[in-house]
């Protein structure tokens, strides 16, 4: 994995372990052995290489840096120790390389296109989200991380999707918070002194970044009834829990059961 610290990977490792485990049967044992490359891209190569002499017969990869795969897919070769990278796509160039090269991830132009819709949705429901009264909403987005395949798509089409659906936005900011919870609050801590109470709206390209945002607010002086509306993607359970609470407004399922499934079964055929 590409750190230890990302909630939603460590969920799909746990899964990708448990899918693993059911799989065995009387002919076949399966082994498995996790190990995070500390974003950093030249720790992780080291750590794949020392995971193919330990005797590993296929790895599963969440690249630190999606761009730079080449490194493991020249020892992966040379091992013949088949690849399946995911939830950080290699671009197509680099997949082609070889024929033992496999990417799991989820659709991220879907998870977009359906926030947009769950949020356009909730605006319609509660015109109250326009504050201000202006007809448009005023909107914060926190964007995971430069170059990430996920952040870019779901960016662009859970904004169309949000205009599409006639609602009238007008951007304050944007800015890159590394999927982080820690650091979103950060970021949205310094749009509240910068915007005040004017944020109608936060769309979070994950769920941990809507969670720091909704922490940032609660730590602030805005009283509760002015605070935005938000929205992560992920599903994951203290998301869900802060949709209970009414910190959060939705989120959309990544379908990380489903990915680490698909990683079982790949692995094991
Ligand atoms: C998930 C994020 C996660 C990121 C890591 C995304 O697909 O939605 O929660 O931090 O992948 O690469
Ligand atoms: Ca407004």
């Amino acid at each position: 994995t590409y750190t230890q610290d990302d909630p939603f990977i460590n969920a799909m490792t746990d899964k990708l372990k448990s899918q693993l485990k059911i799989m065995e049967n009387s002919n076949m044992k399966v082994i498995v052995s996790v190990r995070n490359g500390d974003n950093d891209q030249r720790e992780q190569d080291e750590i794949v290489a020392e995971m193919i002499d330990a005797g590993c017969d296929v790895l599963c990869v969440n690249l630190v840096d999606r761009t730079a795969p080449a490194n493991i897919i020249k020892v992966a070769r040379q091992n013949d120790i088949p690849v399946i990278f995911f939830n950080r796509e290699p671009v197509h160039e680099d997949l082609a390389q070889w024929d033992k090269l496999y990417y799991v991830g989820c659709d991220a132009k879907e998870s977009g296109d359906m926030q947009g819709e769950i949020a356009a949705e909730y605006i319609k429901k509660h015109p109250e989200v326009d504050r201000n009264g202006d007809g448009k909403i005023q909107y914060v987005l926190l964007e995971g991380e430069a170059g990430h395949q996920d952040a870019i798509s779901r960016t662009d089409c859970s904004v169309n999707t949000l205009i599409e659906n006639g609602v009238q936005l007008e951007k304050l900011s944007y800015q890159f918070a590394d999927w982080n919870r820690g650091q979103a609050e950060n970021r949205m801590t310094q749009l509240i002194s910068q915007y005040g109470d004017e944020v109608e709206l936060v769309i979070s390209n994950n769920d941990e970044m809507a969670l720091g945002a909704a922490e940032a607010y609660r730590n602030s002086r805005i009283s509760e009834d002015k605070w935005p509306a938000i929205f992560g993607i992920d599903g994951l359970d203290d998301a869900l829990q802060a949709i209970k609470e009414g910190t959060m407004q939705g989120t959309v399922y990544n379908d990380k059961e489903d990915q680490a499934g698909e990683m079982a079964r790949l692995a094991v055929d």
